[in-house]
C-alpha cells in the first residue's frame, strides 16, 4: 500500500470521535419549544425559538427595579428617573451593603472602602477578603508558602491564585484556572478534578480511562471538550457516532450542541454559538434573573 493511503486510513481511525464543546450551544433558531426552554437566558419561545437580545437601559427600569442591588450596581434612581450610576466604596454605609462584588470590605473603622491592607479587618471580615487570612489573632495576607501542613493549606492567595497542597508535600500558589495538564506537581487536586494522574503526570481522561459500564458515558478530554464515549461489551471506549442517544438525552448529554432531528437522529445543530455571545456577561446574569420572575 501507498504512504498516504496509510495515511489516509490513519486519519479516518483517529478522527472518528463525537465530541461536543462545552463552552458552546445550538443556535436558539434551530431548537423546538421543549430544547427552547431548557436554555432560558439565551433564548425564548414565541411562536419559533429566538435568542434573547438584552437591550438594557438603565431608564426602562420603575424605581422599585432601580436600586443599585438589583441592577448589579449599574443604575441608580435619582430624582425621578433611573440613571446609569458608577458606584464606589464609599456610597455604602452600612456592613450588609458594603458589596464584596465591587471589591468593598467594611473595615475595622466601619467605613466601606476598597482594599488596601489585610490588617484593616475584623476577624468575621477578613475571610471574605480575596488573599487575606485570619492567623493567630490577625488577619494577614496569605502566603501559600508559609503553610507547612496540608490542612491549613487552602484558601485565595490572590484574585486569580489558591493555595494547593502538592506532591511533594508542600503548599503552593496554583492558578484558579489550572486544567488537568497544569497538575502534574500536583496529584490529589488532579484526582479530585477528574483529570487521570499515573507516571508523575496529569492528563485529561479518554473514555478508555472509564472502567465500569455506569462511568461509560462522557469523558472530559480537553478544557471545554468533552467525548462521547461507547460501552462495547466488556471496555469503555469513544463512540463512533451518536446512535445511542435518544430523543430525551440528545440535547443534554451533547452539551446542548447536538439535537434531534424530526427523522429520528441525533445530529449536530449547523450553527453553534459561543455561551457568552449574546451580551455582557454581567447584564446577562442580572438579566437572567429578571427574566425568571417576568
Ligand atoms: C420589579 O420589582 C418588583 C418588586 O421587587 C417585582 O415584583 C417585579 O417583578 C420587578 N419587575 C421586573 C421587571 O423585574
Ligand atoms: C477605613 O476606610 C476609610 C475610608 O477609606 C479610611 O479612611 C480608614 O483609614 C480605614 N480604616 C482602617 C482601619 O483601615
Ligand atoms: C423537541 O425535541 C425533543 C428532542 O430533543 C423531543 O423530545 C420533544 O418532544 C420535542 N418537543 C416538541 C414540542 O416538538
Amino acid at each position: 500500500m501507498n504512504k498516504s493511503l496509510l495515511l489516509f486510513i490513519g486519519l479516518l481511525a483517529t478522527t472518528y470521535a463525537v465530541t461536543f464543546d462545552a463552552s458552546m450551544h445550538c443556535a436558539c433558531e434551530e431548537l423546538n419549544q421543549t430544547e427552547c426552554t431548557k436554555m432560558m437566558g439565551y433564548c425564548k419561545w414565541t411562536s419559533t425559538c429566538e435568542t434573547v437580545e438584552y437591550d438594557f437601559s438603565c431608564s426602562s427600569l420603575p424605581q422599585a427595579n432601580c436600586s443599585g442591588k438589583s441592577t448589579g450596581y449599574l443604575c441608580a434612581w435619582e430624582t425621578s428617573e433611573c440613571v446609569e450610576k458608577s458606584y464606589s466604596c464609599s456610597d455604602f454605609t452600612a456592613a450588609d451593603d458594603c458589596p464584596r462584588s465591587l471589591k468593598c470590605y467594611w473595615n475595622k473603622s466601619g467605613k466601606c472602602a476598597e482594599f488596601s491592607s489585610c490588617a484593616d479587618y475584623d476577624e468575621n471580615i477578613c475571610y471574605r477578603v480575596t488573599g487575606c487570612k485570619y492567623i493567630s489573632g490577625a488577619c494577614a495576607s496569605l502566603t501559600c508558602s508559609s503553610i507547612t501542613a496540608e490542612n491549613e493549606c487552602y484558601g485565595q492567595d490572590s484574585e486569580t491564585t489558591e493555595c494547593e497542597w502538592s506532591t511533594n508535600s508542600k503548599c503552593e500558589s496554583l492558578s484558579v484556572s489550572a486544567s488537568c495538564t497544569d497538575l502534574n506537581n500536583f496529584q490529589k487536586k488532579c484526582e479530585n478534578e477528574g483529570c487521570k494522574y499515573a507516571t508523575n503526570s496529569c492528563s485529561f481522561k479518554t473514555c478508555a480511562d472509564n472502567t465500569g459500564e455506569q462511568e461509560c458515558r462522557i469523558s472530559k478530554s480537553g478544557e471545554n471538550e468533552r467525548t462521547l464515549c461507547a460501552w462495547d461489551g466488556s471496555k469503555c471506549a469513544d463512540a463512533a457516532d451518536t446512535s445511542k442517544l435518544t430523543a430525551e438525552n440528545c440535547f443534554s448529554q451533547s452539551y446542548q450542541n447536538y439535537r434531534w432531528t424530526a427523522d429520528g437522529k441525533c445530529e449536530e445543530c449547523s450553527d453553534l454559538v459561543s455561551e457568552g455571545s449574546s451580551s455582557n456577561s454581567v447584564i446577562l446574569s442580572v438579566f437572567v434573573a429578571l427574566a425568571f420572575i417576568a
